[in-house]
C-alpha cells in the first residue's frame, strides 16, 4: 500500500492520571487504542499501520492488534514509543517502508475521529502531491481544524495586553498527513520545540494547508474528556 498511519499511543497519560498508559485506558468499555484502531481498518483502501506503544507493553499491544485486525494485523508493525510525543513519532516514521508515499499521523488518544477525517486528510495530500509538489519543493502537509469558539486574550502573568482576533484563529487535531519523505527529512532536522506535527514540517520549509475538523476529533487528556468520550459512545449507540 502507498499509504499508511502512525498511530501514536505510547503516552502515559499523567493528566487523565488513572496510573495506566492512557491508549490502554477503556472508554465505555474498550481501550482507546481499540476504538483508533477499528476505526483505521475500516477505511477502504489497504492501509499500512504502525502502532508506537509503550515500550513495556509491547506483548499486550501485539494481542490487542491481533484481536482488532485479525488477519488484517499482517499490515500492522509495532513498535516501541520514545520519551515524548516527537521521538515516538519518529520511531513510527523510521518503521515504514520507503514506498509508502503518503503518512498520516494520528493521537491514539484521538479515539472517537470518524474515518471520514482519514479520507479527508489522504485526499488533501493527495491532491498536494499531484497539483503542488513542483511549486513547494517539500511537499503539502494537512491538518484538521476547527474554529476557535472562545474568546481569546493575549496574556503577560495575570494582565490581559489585548484580545486575539479568532477569526483567523483554528484549533488543529489529527491525523495529520504529509508525504512520507519529506516528513522524514523535517523531523530530522527538527528543534523539539514544535508540539504537532504540522510544526516539524512548516519549520522545515513545508506549506501546511487545512481541512474541516471533527468535534468528535477531540484529545481524551482529563478525566472530564473521558466522560465526553463516553457521552460521545453512549449517544452514538442509541
Ligand atoms: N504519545 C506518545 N509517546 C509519548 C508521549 C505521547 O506516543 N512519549 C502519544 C500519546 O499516546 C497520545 C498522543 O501522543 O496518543 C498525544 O499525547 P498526550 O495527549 O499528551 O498523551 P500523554 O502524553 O499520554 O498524556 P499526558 O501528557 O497527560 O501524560
Ligand atoms: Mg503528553
Amino acid at each position: 500500500a502507498a499509504r499508511a498511519v502512525v498511530v501514536v499511543a505510547a503516552g502515559s497519560g499523567t493528566r487523565l492520571g488513572i496510573g495506566t498508559a492512557k491508549a490502554f485506558v477503556p472508554v465505555a468499555g474498550e481501550r482507546m487504542l481499540v476504538r483508533a484502531l477499528r476505526t483505521i481498518l475500516t477505511l477502504p483502501e489497504p492501509t499500512i499501520v504502525v502502532v508506537v506503544a509503550p515500550a513495556d507493553r509491547m506483548d499486550e499491544c501485539r494481542a490487542l492488534v491481533t484481536e482488532v485486525a485479525g488477519a488484517a494485523g499482517e499490515y500492522t508493525t509495532i513498535v516501541p514509543g520514545g520519551a515524548d510525543r516527537h521521538a515516538s513519532v519518529q520511531a513510527g516514521l523510521a518503521a515504514l517502508p520507503d514506498s509508502v508515499e503518503t503518512v498520516l499521523v494520528h493521537d491514539a488518544a484521538r479515539c472517537l475521529t470518524p474515518a471520514a477525517q482519514f479520507e479527508r486528510v489522504f485526499d488533501a495530500v493527495a491532491a498536494g502531491l499531484t497539483v503542488e509538489a513542483d511549486a513547494h519543493a517539500i511537499g503539502v502537509g494537512v491538518v484538521p481544524a476547527l474554529p476557535v469558539t472562545d474568546t481569546v486574550k493575549r496574556v503577560t502573568g495575570d494582565v490581559v495586553v489585548e484580545t486575539v482576533d479568532r477569526s483567523a484563529l483554528v484549533g488543529v487535531q489529527t491525523p495529520q498527513g504529509f508525504p512520507l519523505a519529506a516528513l522524514r527529512r523535517a523531523y530530522a532536522v527538527a528543534e523539539r520545540a514544535e508540539t504537532d506535527d504540522a510544526g516539524v514540517f512548516q519549520a522545515a520549509g513545508g506549506v501546511v494547508r487545512t481541512v474541516p475538523g471533527d468535534a468528535d476529533a477531540f484529545k481524551i487528556t482529563t478525566r472530564w474528556d473521558l466522560g465526553r468520550a463516553e457521552a460521545v459512545v453512549a449517544e452514538r449507540a442509541a
